[in-house]
């Protein structure tokens, strides 16, 4: 049997049910599939649901604010996705009256649609027969048919964009596509794949050469920067100083505590005498180290954060004009980075 009549076999059997596979409305899968980039299906979901619930049409999610926006997608990092998807949206309403695009050449210049997006959206919204290839796909390619050319190279991509297109199943597109991808994720799998129950076992060249573990080839990327940050908690019973986050670094417009940001790990001793602390906080300052330090990956830094409360509040009275105080039953109004909002779960502050 063809290679996309086994995968479209298996994936009958297979399929899980999920809620962005029973329509074909473009709008409602451009939703799934952005939120699908940044996370796992179990975990994008709620996310799926609250956006879809939110923002029922591309208008709605158009008359949006940004912050709103922000708002939702908090938790699934990446921000930039979210700030680009409003601008799509917003293009749509201009552009196109309201009516979200279906066909490859059209969305591919929406802002924050790439060519992986375009494809899956024309293929499940307009059965479009553009191939889909993302991690999933370069995955059960390379293993199945032994690519061992890099997948994050020029010649790489250009490799496997080619076998993809020869392998989709041109009048079955949506269907194949999807089960290409449900495939990757849930039996060619990357540590641990099911070949024991893999129907299409006997023909996989890393199967049979003992090379599942080795493929897909990935060349290491840049190395990641260290950040370090110190994050102090000034607070009351009824309230808690935030600060916003401003342009060119991460979490930009998010809210987040003060904050020192040193390239080194510092000794709290250490962090006292530096002279922006004494600017923001002075020298009198009573600290209590209140969570252990968190270490918080993104794509090219790890942040290492740590949260520290400043227990004597008397000397800052004349602070407190600058800061911004917000209160605890505000604070789920705010869009914060994970970092900042699972530690307000954890310390019982907020819960959102
Ligand atoms: N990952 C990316 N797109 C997906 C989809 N449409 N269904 C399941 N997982 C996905």
């Amino acid at each position: 049997m063809l290679f996309s009549q086994e995968i479209i076999q298996w994936y009958y059997k297979n399929k899980r049910d999920l809620p962005w596979r029973d329509t074909t409305d473009p709008y409602i899968i451009w939703l799934s599939e952005i939120i699908l980039q940044q996370t796992r299906v179990e975990q994008g979901l709620p996310y799926f649901n609250r956006f879809v619930t939110s923002y029922p049409t591309v208008r709605d999610f158009a008359q949006a604010t940004e912050d709103e926006i922000l708002r939702l997608w908090q938790g699934l990092g990446y921000y930039s996705r979210a700030r680009n998807m409003h601008k799509a949206a917003r293009t749509v309403m201009q552009v196109y009256e309201g009516i979200f695009p279906k066909h490859y050449a059209t969305l591919i210049n929406l802002p924050g649609i790439g060519e992986y997006t375009a494809a899956a959206i024309a293929s499940f919204a307009a059965n479009e027969p553009k191939a889909v290839l993302d991690g999933n796909v370069f995955r059960v390619l390379a293993r199945y048919f032994g690519v061992n050319e890099a997948i994050n190279t020029g010649k790489g991509k250009k490799l496997f964009s080619n076998l993809a297109t020869e392998m989709l199943d041109k009048a079955n597109a949506s269907i194949y596509n999807q089960a290409v991808m449900e495939f990757g994720a849930l039996q060619c799998k990357p540590q641990s794949p099911s070949c024991d129950i893999c129907p299409i076992r006997i023909d996989c060249y890393a199967f049979r050469e003992n090379k599942v573990n080795f493929l897909p080839v990935k060349l290491k990327g840049k190395v990641s920067r260290d950040r370090y940050f110190y994050y102090f908690i000034i607070r009351d019973e009824n309230g808690i100083v935030m600060q916003k986050r401003g342009p060119k670094d991460i979490w930009e417009n998010m809210y987040e505590f003060p904050l020192i940001e040193c390239p080194n790990a510092m000794e709290l001793e250490q962090l006292k005498d530096t002279a922006i602390f004494q600017q923001l906080f002075g020298v009198d300052c009573e600290l209590e180290i209140v969570s252990t330090p968190k270490k918080h990956v993104l794509s090219h830094q790890n942040i290492y954060a740590s949260f520290i409360e400043i227990k004597n509040l008397g000397h800052l009275k004349e602070k407190k004009k600058v800061w911004n105080y917000v209160f605890i039953k505000d604070l789920n109004t705010l869009a914060k980075p994970k970092l900042i909002f699972t530690f307000l779960r954890d310390h019982n502050i907020c819960n959102n």
